[in-house]
């Protein structure tokens, strides 16, 4: 894991958004991996900018969102189908034939957690994949207890993640109560990881998550599994974490984020 700790939420979103339009310089056809949340609508923000002002092209891109709401229409506008069309699909080029979430109105939906699987693997597999993280420490809606190697599934919501998306829906109790998200086993198999998280709200889990045991309990945990993740995390996340001046080093002098700092 490498931790990158930027001074706020506009610097910390923006330097994510400049890992993810490198990534796709340096590979048109990149396989991207999206989240929703509050905490992407920046890190889109800054794409969509991007895509404007600095010609970055998603027309060979494809996309491939970690999870959405069983029981949405697409045109609802708490589904992440509408989120993402909202803030990223339709303010830049990428064709959308190539953009995939899961369809939470499957008659059959372990059927479409399957098709899902097989869809990512057809596409060779995902290059850079984004995450958010609850305040519970799931990625995607990857619940406490999810096994480390589940894959794309349908998963119950916990009071927790009810709660912290009940605004969304003016009220905890129109949240849906399942999701179909890709599994801890489909995440790690991604070629990138990214985690973004800002706001003193996430201070706690964030420290769990870079320092803390692997658990099945808090499942951005398995981040420390992968071969290529990096977390970015504003001052406000960073501030539970013991081993920032480690981190703050390791970005001063490791010649791969010269560019980013
Ligand atoms: C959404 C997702 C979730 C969120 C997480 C953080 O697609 O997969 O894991 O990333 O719940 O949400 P915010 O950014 O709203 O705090």
């Amino acid at each position: 894991m490498e931790v990158i700790i930027q001074p706020n939420q506009e610097s910390a979103s923006s330097l994510a958004a400049r890992i993810v339009s490198r990534e796709i310089r340096a590979n048109p056809h990149l396989v991207l991996g999206l989240a929703t949340g509050k905490t992407m609508e920046c890190v889109y923000r800054h794409l969509v900018r991007m895509h404007k002002e600095e010609k970055l092209d998603f027309s060979l891109c494809s996309t491939f969102n970690l999870d959405e709401y069983v029981g949405l229409f697409p045109s609802d506008p708490n589904s992440y189908r509408h989120y993402m069309d909202q803030h990223l699909f339709r303010k830049v080029n990428v064709d959308p034939r190539n953009t995939h979430l899961p369809n939470g109105l499957a008659d059959d939906l372990e059927a479409e957690c399957r098709k899902y699987e097989a869809m990512i693997t057809r596409f060779g597999g995902i290059d850079l994949q984004l995450l958010g993280i609850g305040k519970a420490g799931h990625i995607g809606f990857n619940e406490p207890l999810s096994a480390l190697r589940s894959r794309t599934r349908v998963k119950a919501l916990t009071p927790t993640t009810l709660k912290q998306n009940a605004p969304f829906f003016g009220g905890e109790e129109r949240v849906p109560r399942r999701a179909i998200t890709m599994g801890v086993g489909t995440i790690l198999e991604c070629r990138r990881c990214l985690l973004l998280a800002t706001g003193g709200s996430k201070a706690e889990v964030i420290a769990k998550a870079v320092e803390g045991p692997i658990t099945s309990m808090i499942s951005a945990t398995t981040l420390q599994l992968h071969a290529r993740c990096t977390v970015v995390v504003d001052e406000a996340a960073a501030s539970k974490l013991v081993e920032k001046d480690y981190y703050r080093w390791i970005f001063a002098n490791e010649p791969e984020w010269e560019d980013y700092r």
